[in-house]
């Protein structure tokens, strides 16, 4: 039996222990299974004869996502000297490799980066686990592109760049967090998931009370309310009020914060020190780059190769351009938008940074009229219209651990139950951002909850094919103080992106991959995104909704 969290009041769920022996058996069955559900969607049925499979298959793919996204070990610091052994990002640096064709750089090759990570004291590191982000761009073009980071587990890591526009391009490293650091954060989610509380108030008649709430709770000696959503599984509980029954529940809301980390331990979250901040060049951190080779085809098949960490996309004058998959429209009038969305009823379900679409899209159609139903802006549900063009958006927030002020009970809805209540169809578009209110927990906690939501995408595109599911990823925000690194640490939302991605692999989903657009973008990183970058994640939206039409081929 494995738990969410030790020691505490939680839902368990069945695992075997033999899991491993089974392992290519189940992955077999897995295909298989995917396979039919994906393929042979009106045999809905075979569901119901594999679901005693079912649960194994599940327990496996977290055994297969735990491992995809373990970290490398870094050595316990136990002295108190620990500090200067720890990564300093002003002893580290980057070298760009020469270039393999006479020295020269064209459209279409790729840039090599090495980066070399020293301690304080300016030894190099022997062991990786570094977080680091490494970008490739032009402000004065609007033009950045990702690069991808490999560790090499000795204190060296490479980024590459694929070089995808002419003139100056700059490379650009940041040290996000130190691999002592992520030590830290990946103790705090074992010993400490509930650092972040939730409350609830009950009612009746006159009488009102609070008690606190969360996905496990400490005493088992204390009465618990047992929310757990029956049909998913979803566990949930909050402590009995005194005096009133556990169907008095009116609300939910974020309860606060507990910091508890040693004095030593917080100075591995010094920004501007050891918490985002700029690794230098060694050498230039610049190239100069020339148009692409004569007969030479602009290919990019990374992608297709390695979809987890390939690049999907870059800006250039500021758009954002995908380099594989549907052509990136520009939608920029709001007759544009209109015309694209006429007929469509589009669901966007999540956290705020889905909110902002919803933001975004009145702000920018003013015929797309809010319609007000009483609710608070930052919680929703939120709906708006064109009744002209038969067009309604409508946002509400994921279910808990949702950290908004006062959801009421009967707003405090899974994305899976609601997406059991879609219709569906091609005038539907589904609009999914959940993630970063997972961060402070195990990990297995995210992927169960990814698990029912899949389950109910896979049951939505069965009996509504041409309805279209979209996924915002999870982005990089500002990390500034050490409240921002144990609440929603880019490392957290690095591995909740990584487990988003695999998850939906396979399925007819699409992805606005929020993760590159902010990080390539030369706007400072932010849990909410500014509204440049929501253009582009909306343009990116629209496309999917409106794929431009390919010109008929002549014979
Ligand atoms: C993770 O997967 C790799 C390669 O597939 C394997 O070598 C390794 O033993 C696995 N680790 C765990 C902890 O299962
Ligand atoms: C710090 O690093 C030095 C040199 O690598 C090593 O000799 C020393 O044991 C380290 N100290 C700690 C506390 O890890
Ligand atoms: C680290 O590993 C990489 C890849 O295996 C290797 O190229 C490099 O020389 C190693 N660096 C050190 C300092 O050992
Ligand atoms: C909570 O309820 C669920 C569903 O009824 C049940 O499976 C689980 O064991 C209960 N948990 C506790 C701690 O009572
Ligand atoms: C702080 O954390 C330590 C270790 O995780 C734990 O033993 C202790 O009970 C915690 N203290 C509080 C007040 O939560
Ligand atoms: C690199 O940038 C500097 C200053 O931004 C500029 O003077 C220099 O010409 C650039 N070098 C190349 C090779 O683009």
């Amino acid at each position: 039996m494995v738990q969410i969290c030790k020691r505490q009041v939680c839902t368990l769920l069945p695992k075997s222990d033999c899991i491993f022996l089974l392992l290519p058996v189940l992955v077999f069955i897995f295909t298989i299974y995917i396979m039919d559900i994906l393929e042979v969607r009106t045999h809905f049925y075979l569901l119901n004869s594999i679901q005693l499979n079912f649960i194994y298959i599940e327990a496996l793919e977290e055994n297969l996502l735990l491992n995809s996204t373990a970290w490398p070990e870094t050595p316990s610091l136990s002295s108190p000297l620990f500090l200067s052994n720890t990564s300093d990002a002003a002893h580290s640096t980057f070298t760009i490799l020469p270039s393999i064709r006479e020295g020269q750089w064209r459209v279409g090759d790729k840039l090599e980066a090495l980066i070399k990570i020293h301690d304080f004291k300016g030894r190099p590191k022997k062991f990786g686990g570094d977080v680091l982000f490494a970008k490739l761009h032009n402000p004065t073009l609007g033009a950045g592109v990702v690069g991808q980071v490999v560790d090499h587990l000795n204190g060296s890591y490479s980024a590459e760049f694929s070089i995808l526009w002419e003139g100056s391009a700059q490379v650009e490293v940041t040290l996000v967090h130190p691999s002592e650091a992520v030590r830290v954060l990946h103790r705090l989610n074992r010993e400490q998931p509930d650092r972040i509380y939730f409350k609830s108030q009950f009612r009746s008649g006159s009488v009102t009370e609070t008690t606190i709430c969360n996905v496990c709770l400490h005493s088992a000696q204390q009465p618990v309310c047992n929310y757990t959503e029956l049909l998913t599984g979803e566990p949930w509980f909050c402590y009995k009020p005194k005096n009133l029954n556990c169907d008095a529940r009116i609300n939910h809301f974020t309860g606060g914060f507990k910091e508890n980390i040693t004095a030593i331990e917080k100075q591995l979250f010094q920004r501007g020190v050891n918490m985002k901040v700029s690794i230098p060049a060694s050498g230039p951190a610049n190239i100069t780059v020339l148009p692409k080779r004569k007969g030479k085809t602009f290919f990019f098949n990374n992608k297709i190769q390695n979809v987890e960490s390939g690049t999907s996309g870059y800006y250039y004058e500021g758009v954002w351009r995908a380099l594989y998959g549907t052509t990136v429209r520009e939608f920029k009038t709001s007759s544009a938008i209109t015309q694209c969305l006429k007929d469509k009823v589009v669901h966007l379900h999540g956290d705020s940074t889905i909110r902002q679409w919803f933001e975004y899209l009145t702000k920018a159609v003013p015929d797309l009229k809010e319609f007000n139903l009483h609710s608070q802006k930052k919680i929703g549900p939120l709906m708006a219209l064109d009744n002209a063009n038969n067009i309604l958006v409508t946002y509400r927030c994921h279910g808990p651990p949702i950290r908004f002020s006062k959801v009421p009970t009967s707003e405090l809805l899974y994305i899976a139950n609601k997406l059991d209540n879609v219709v569906g169809g091609s005038n539907t578009v589904i609009v999914l951002s959940i993630w970063s209110h997972f961060s402070t927990y195990p990990i297995q906690f995210y992927i169960r909850r990814l698990q029912s939501i899949r389950r109910a995408v896979v049951r939505l595109l069965s009996r509504a094919p041409d309805t279209l599911v979209v996924i915002r990823s999870a982005n990089p925000k500002a990390l500034i103080t050490l409240y921002d690194a144990l609440t929603v640490s880019d490392w957290y939302s690095l591995q909740r992106d990584k487990v988003l991605r695999a998850m939906f692999k396979g399925v007819n989903v699409h992805l606005v991959d929020a993760w590159e657009m902010v990080l390539a973008h030369h706007l400072p990183h932010d849990l909410h995104p500014p509204p440049p970058i929501i253009k582009n994640m909306v343009n990116v939206l629209l496309s999917y909704i409106c794929p431009r039409r390919r010109k008929p081929k002549r014979c």
